[in-house]
């Protein structure tokens, strides 16, 4: 099957950018403090779960896969750009980290605990967000849970130039709203949502950054029937 022009664009954008995007990008997500927060929850509902490991599913070169790793759970990576995997497994040689699409992904139904996609949903046009979505929904087990991180807003830049290399990217900011509504129609049940304001440093070039939490609901065993009360 031919592959989508877009996703072909952005392989080829995060394979030019992927050594210097690894030098600027890492620190940037230490001063995350609301994002850190919110993959401290995620990481509190997954670490102890038996219900499979988590994919940082466009983890870039690798840091949050590392960091959700710091923080006890069995993390690997995946990730559409080749030159991003190649740079995720030299940097943090004990992790695993794939090559593979969010539209298309290669595991079993059910397969995970958890999924973060941490600013990897912005380069999919809003139209083809379902099919993403529903791919989350297929891979995670009942009772996983899914984080995304991304750019809320409306609006949709075509770049063509970033992290010092001159490229062809489209990058969306969506309305919360949107992303939630998207997300609960295939199923998941959003838990919770932040959304901060940018950091003096990010002014004026980024906005408003948002968080959701969601939740595949666990099969219920118990026949309603049967109950005592
Ligand atoms: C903005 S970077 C985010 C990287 C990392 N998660 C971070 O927070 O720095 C977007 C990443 O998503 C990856 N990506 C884009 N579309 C993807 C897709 N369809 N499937 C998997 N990865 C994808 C890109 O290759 C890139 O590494």
């Amino acid at each position: 099957m031919t592959e989508p022009t877009y996703l072909h664009a952005s392989r080829v954008a995060y394979d030019t950018v992927a050594v210097d995007y690894a030098k600027l990008v890492p620190p940037l997500f230490e001063g995350d403090l609301y994002g850190r927060a919110m993959l401290s929850v995620f990481a509190d509902l997954v670490r102890d779960s038996d219900l499979g490991p988590v994919a940082d599913i466009g983890c870039g070169p690798g840091h949050v896969t590392a960091h959700l790793h710091s923080l006890g759970v069995r993390a690997f990576g995946i990730d559409l750009s080749p030159k991003m995997v190649a740079v995720a497994r030299r940097t943090h040689l004990d992790l695993q980290f794939e090559e593979g699409s969010m539209t298309g992904l290669d595991l079993a139904d059910g397969a995970l605990g958890g999924i973060v996609a941490w600013y990897s949903t912005v380069h999919t046009p809003p139209e083809q967000l379902p099919v993403v979505f529903a791919e989350f929904h297929r891979v995670l087990a009942p009772g996983g849970h899914l984080l995304i991180g991304f750019k809320a807003g409306d609006k949709h830049r075509h770049l063509e130039h970033a992290y010092g290399h001159d490229l062809s990217l489209d990058v969306y900011w969506l309305p919360p709203d949107t992303v939630e509504e998207l997300v609960s129609r295939t199923g998941l049940v959003v838990d919770a949502r932040l959304i901060r304001e940018p950091t003096e440093s990010e002014k004026p070039r980024q906005g408003r950054q948002a968080y959701l939490l969601a939740r595949k609901p666990a099969e219920s065993s118990a026949d309603p029937d049967s109950s005592p009360r």
